[in-house]
């Protein structure tokens, strides 16, 4: 009977030492095999051997097996609900601690000036088209009528590239040659994208910047159709009061040329010191003309026939008066608070 209590003893020992290791779910479960499982567990043996034993200590060590067993099952349930408790609680939430900040992107005041513009040709009938920023001299400059060496090109300080006859086109007036090469007319389009000069950043100049080039071919077109075209396109852009002048300029790819203002939208026409239109009133705003007959027999168009006119914008530096920026630099400084101010949402 004394080796049967110290076996009892031995295995209750071993039992708390082994429960005090236990981490997880998974140990605890192996421990309820090793103890209790209905064929090997330690406590059933045991009370398997209670046959082996004399008839009156059999009450007594069943007893003993008993409270062994509560002991057991007791321990296991009480390990098992903290290891539990442990493995399921959700780890506390602070709601005092600051929050995720989303970082939004926003898109950028040019781009969305340059959609309104878009908008508004496309709603007039005009497609959009582009062009490589990398030109030719030929395209550039030789198919718009410069021909090499004339003085009109120091108009344009153009960056070069150093292999071949690569530039970084000036203005976007390129594009009229290579859609008027695949296209016959009529051709109502609009081109904008980025154009390059060799400029030192000021508060009206950069070195980059986007331009929106309009192009109209096909029979009996007239100045008429470009000067109201241009007035229906500015007084949607500022406002229906809009007044716009063309004064006579020169191009080499337009005959006549135009230089078109617009009344100042800083002072409107009211402030005789106004830092943007010098107090003049006006703020020049656009080159345009028809296009010259020569420009046509370069792309194979029959000027006899046909007949066009186009135009060329800034974006950026339109933008600038559309949204009463005073200096065209700050579109490319990346400062999201300024970028952010633009977007509707
Ligand atoms: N390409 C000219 C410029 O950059 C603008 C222009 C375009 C003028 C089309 C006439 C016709 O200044």
């Amino acid at each position: 009977m004394k080796d049967f209590k110290d076996r009892i003893n031995h295995i209750k020992t071993e039992f708390d030492a082994s429960l005090e290791q236990v981490k997880n779910k998974e140990a605890l479960q192996d421990i309820r095999n090793l103890y209790l499982s209905r064929k090997k567990g330690k406590i059933t043996l045991l009370f398997n051997d209670l046959a082996g034993l004399e008839g009156k200590q059999k009450p007594e060590a069943g007893k003993l097996i008993n409270a062994l067993k509560t002991h057991v099952l007791k321990s296991l349930d009480e390990k098992s609900t903290e290891a539990g408790t442990k493995r399921e609680k959700p780890a506390p939430v602070d709601l005092t601690l600051p929050g995720h900040k989303t970082w939004w992107g926003a898109p950028h005041p040019v781009l969305i000036f340059k959609q309104e513009i878009e908008n508004i040709f496309t709603s007039m009938g005009f497609s959009i088209a582009d062009g490589p920023e990398i030109e030719t001299d030929y395209y550039n400059f030789e198919a718009l009528n410069f021909p090499p060496h004339h003085p009109a090109r120091d108009d344009w300080d153009t960056l070069y590239l150093d292999k071949g006859d690569l530039l970084l086109r000036t203005h976007t007036s390129p594009v009229q040659i290579r859609v008027m090469e695949k296209q016959k007319p009529p051709i109502r389009i609009v081109i904008p994208g980025r154009v390059y000069r060799k400029e030192t950043s000021d508060p009206t100049h950069l070195p980059m910047f986007y331009q929106i080039e309009g192009l109209v071919v096909d029979k009996d077109i007239t100045f008429s159709h470009l000067k109201g075209t241009l007035e229906v396109f500015l007084r949607r852009l500022f406002n229906e009061n809009l007044e716009i002048r063309f004064r006579p300029s020169f191009f080499p790819f337009t005959e006549p040329s135009a230089e078109v203002d617009m009344n100042c939208t800083v002072c409107k026409r009211q402030d005789p010191d106004c830092r943007v239109c010098g107090g003049s009133g006006w703020i020049e705003i656009l080159g345009a003309g028809m296009v010259d007959p020569q420009v046509l027999k370069n792309v194979s168009i029959n000027p006899e026939e046909y007949s066009g006119f186009a135009f060329g914008m800034g974006i950026d530096r339109t933008a600038m008066f559309a949204y009463r920026i005073p200096d065209m630099r700050l579109f490319y400084e990346n400062d999201l608070r300024f970028i952010r101010q633009f977007s509707k949402k």
